[in-house]
C-alpha cells in the first residue's frame, strides 16, 4: 500500500506512532532499521514518544540493516554509532538485543553467516523498516547485474559512496568501498516491510520501484513480491507514480 503524506515530519510521525503502537501490542518486537538521513525523524518522534512513556524498548530487538567495513562500531563514522547517537542512546533499549554487523570482524563471511543465525533465532524480523537509495538501493544492496540472497559483503557504488559521504568530512574518497548488507531474501523474509522515502530526489527512484518491472538494476523493484509491504512517502517522493 502506498500512502503519501503532506511533508516528511508528518510521514515520521504517522510511522513512530504506528510502530509505538505495535510495541505496545507486542512488547517483544524484533524489528529491522536504517540509517541514512530519511530515518533520522522518525528516530527523533520515536525518542519524544519514549520519553512521554508512549514507547517502552525493554524488550524489543533491533537489527540493523548494514555496516561499513573496516569501520569499528565506536567510531563516530559507523552506522552503529549513528544509531546510538539517533536512537539507542535515548530509549532503554537493553544493549544486548541491539544487533549489528560488526564490520572488523576478521572473518566477514562468518560474520555475514552469524548474522542470519541471530536474525533466525530471534523469530524472525516483524517489521524491516527501510530507507532507499536515490539508485534503487534498499540496505546495501547495489543495483547490478544480479542481486545476493543472504547477508553478504558489496562493495559500493560510486553513488553509494557520495551518498554517504557526509559521515567521513563530505570526502566521497573516504567512504570504504566495501560493506556487510542483509541481503534480499532477508529482507524480503520479515514480516512486514515499511519502506520510507520523501523527498523529490527519490521521486524517479519512487517511481520505478512501484511502476517498474522486477529489476536488479532496482533492487527495491523485488519489494513488489511482498505481500506486505508499505511505501510511505511525502508529496515530493511521490511526485512521479503512475496511479
Ligand atoms: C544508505 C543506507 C541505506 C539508506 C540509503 C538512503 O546508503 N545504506 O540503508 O536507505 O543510504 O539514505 P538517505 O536516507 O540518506 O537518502
Amino acid at each position: 500500500m502506498i500512502r503519501v503524506f503532506s511533508t516528511p515530519q508528518s510521514a515520521a510521525r504517522a510511522l513512530a506512532n504506528r510502530l509505538a503502537r505495535m510495541l505496545r501490542a507486542d512488547p517483544s518486537l524484533v524489528l529491522g532499521l536504517p540509517t541514512g538521513r530519511t530515518p533520522i525523524p522518525l528516530y527523533q518522534h520515536l525518542v519524544e514518544l519514549h520519553r512521554g512513556g508512549r514507547a517502552d524498548f525493554s524488550r524489543a530487538t533491533t537489527f540493523n540493516l548494514d555496516e561499513f567495513i573496516g569501520i569499528d562500531a565506536a567510531d563516530p563514522r559507523s552506522y552503529r554509532a549513528f544509531m546510538q547517537r539517533h536512537l539507542f542512546d535515548h530509549i532503554n533499549i537493553s544493549p544486548r538485543r541491539i544487533n549489528f554487523l560488526n564490520g572488523t570482524a576478521s572473518d566477514l563471511d562468518r560474520e555475514c553467516a552469524r548474522y542470519e543465525r541471530a536474525i533466525e533465532r530471534a523469530g524472525g524480523i516483524d517489521l524491516l523498516i527501510l530507507g532507499l537509495g536515490t539508485n534503487g538501493h534498499i540496505g546495501f544492496n547495489e543495483p547490478g547485474r544480479a542481486l545476493v540472497a543472504g547477508t553478504h559483503r558489496t562493495r559500493l557504488s560510486a553513488a553509494t559512496r557520495r551518498a554517504n559521504a557526509d559521515l567521513f568530512g563530505h570526502r566521497a574518497s573516504r567512504v570504504p568501498a566495501g560493506a556487510l548488507s542483509m541481503g534480499m531474501a532477508t529482507i524480503l523474509h520479515a514480516r512486514r516491510i515499511v519502506l520510507l522515502a520523501t523527498g523529490a530526489a527519490k521521486a524517479q527512484c519512487v517511481a520505478r520501484m512501484v511502476n517498474g518491472m522486477l529489476t536488479p538494476r532496482v533492487p527495491a523493484s523485488f519489494l513488489q513480491l511482498h505481500r506486505d509491504v508499505d511505501v510511505w512517502l511525502d508529496r515530493g517522493a511521490a511526485s512521479r507514480i503512475e496511479e
